[in-house]
């Protein structure tokens, strides 16, 4: 495979060496394109050395004239690596902002395009990187999350870019996912994100659920082949794969009535959606004034459970996953929901796992099968992508069967 491994300058730089290191080895070609400021940080000899190609970061060589193609450089890659990408490489990849030739060959790269972000923690957080991060996710770049840990200002948070070798078996996944699509030709269903529950037109009643673990799912299962159908509540993320379709639904009502519709001819459902316990049995037609009334009180009637729904319905062959997030006694009550929902596997999140749960980027799980005996998967603290990339390939034995 032909790799363009884009390094930018940060501290993290150093590591790009190694990682430079794994590919090789691997028996990929990598070319490096460097910013001007990563020159600073990690010598083009000791890359050119490793890589066995000259580096690019100039749009010319200065004493010859030559002129560095980055489009033909973009042709070329069958993957670009950017590891790291600072929060300044980043801003200018989601806006164009092509005055580099690490950007200009970001621009001209027609395949997927890995971005491991790496700085500061309160960088990181800052809105701006978060959108623009979610800019790229939207573009369809893959984002290998940086990990929490001590940062180069002695600081600790996240913003510390992911290990070499997460970032090579991300990419390696990738494509070993891409090439076997072990999931192609199945239709896989998938609930995602919290529901809204009318009280009147302007207030309803939800929870914090974001969606990003049922759309990281989506995704995921795209890759390997699967032709997805993501039934989603309202929420901020997007897919950032081609073969999902997304069905967007506002109330937990309204997703029973989509997931009847899509799960007669789904293979697998995955059923991720945070969705309301209640909703208000009469809600106002009129906004409700506060003024010179009593508080409203509010008739609740509970939703129809969507998983145990599909599970009584469930055919020979079709697979149901379903999730729990639990606070106690959390193998028992998981255990518990297979059984009375009638699902094939379940995914834990414990509440007490630091990272793990409603709005983090991290997710740490437990995966537990039906099939007669019960078979417990760990799978530890890691960003939600690489989570839902494991949580599919649990699937796909079952799939199989
Ligand atoms: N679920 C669903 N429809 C509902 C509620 C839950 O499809 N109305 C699904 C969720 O998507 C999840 C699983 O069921 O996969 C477990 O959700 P949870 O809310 O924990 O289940 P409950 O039965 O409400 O559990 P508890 O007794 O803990 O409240």
């Amino acid at each position: 495979m032909n790799i363009v491994l884009g390094i930018t300058g940060g501290i993290a730089a150093y590591k790009s060496a190694s990682l430079l290191r794994l590919f090789v080895k691997a028996g990929h070609q990598v070319q490096v394109v460097m910013t001007p400021s990563a020159r600073e940080f990690i010598t083009p000899v000791t890359l050119s050395a490793l890589s066995g190609r000259p580096v690019v970061s100039e749009f010319f060589t200065a004493n010859t004239g030559e002129w560095h193609s980055h489009v033909d450089l973009g042709l070329w890659a069958d993957a670009m690596v950017i590891a790291p990408a600072t929060a300044c490489t980043i801003a200018k990849m989601a806006n164009g902002v092509a005055d580099n030739m690490l950007v200009t060959t970001y621009l001209s790269a027609r395949e997927p395009v890995f971005v491991a972000p790496a700085m500061d923690l309160d960088m990181m957080a800052h809105p701006t990187t978060r959108r623009n991060l979610d800019l790229l996710r939207s573009y369809g770049n893959i984002i290998i999350e940086p990990a929490e840990g001590e940062l180069a200002s002695h600081l600790v948070g996240k913003g510390r870019m992911e290990e070499p070798e997460g970032i090579f078996k991300a990419v390696t996944d990738y494509f070993a996912a891409r090439e076997h699509q072990p999931l192609k030709g199945k239709r896989v269903m998938i609930t995602a994100g919290p529901t809204r529950e009318k009280i009147d037109p302007v207030r309803f009643i939800s929870n914090y659920s974001t969606g990003k673990m049922g759309y990281a799912l989506a995704d995921a299962a795209a890759r390997l082949g699967a032709d997805v159908t993501l039934i989603s509540g309202p929420v901020e993320v997007r897919t950032a794969e081609k073969g999902v379709t997304v069905v967007e639904v506002e109330s937990g009502r309204e997703m029973l009535g989509e997931c009847e519709k899509v799960f007669p001819r789904a293979d697998v459902a995955i059923m991720c959606a945070a969705v309301a316990d209640y909703y208000v049995e009469n809600p106002s037609a009129v906004k409700i004034k506060r003024e010179g009334n009593e508080p409203p009180r509010l008739a609740l009637q509970p939703n129809p459970d969507i998983a145990a729904t599909l599970g009584r319905v469930k055919r020979r062959g079709q697979v149901l996953v379903g999730f729990a997030l639990e606070t106690d006694n959390e193998h028992a009550n998981a255990a518990d929901k297979m059984e009375r929902k009638n699902l094939d596997m379940i995914v834990m999140n414990s509440l007490r796992d630091a990272g793990a749960g409603f709005g983090t980027d991290t997710n740490k799980v437990e995966i537990t099968y039906r099939n007669g005996a019960f078979a417990t998967v760990d799978v530890p603290l890691k960003s939600k992508t690489e989570v839902a990339a494991d949580i599919m390939r649990a699937i796909i034995p079952l799939t199989e069967q």
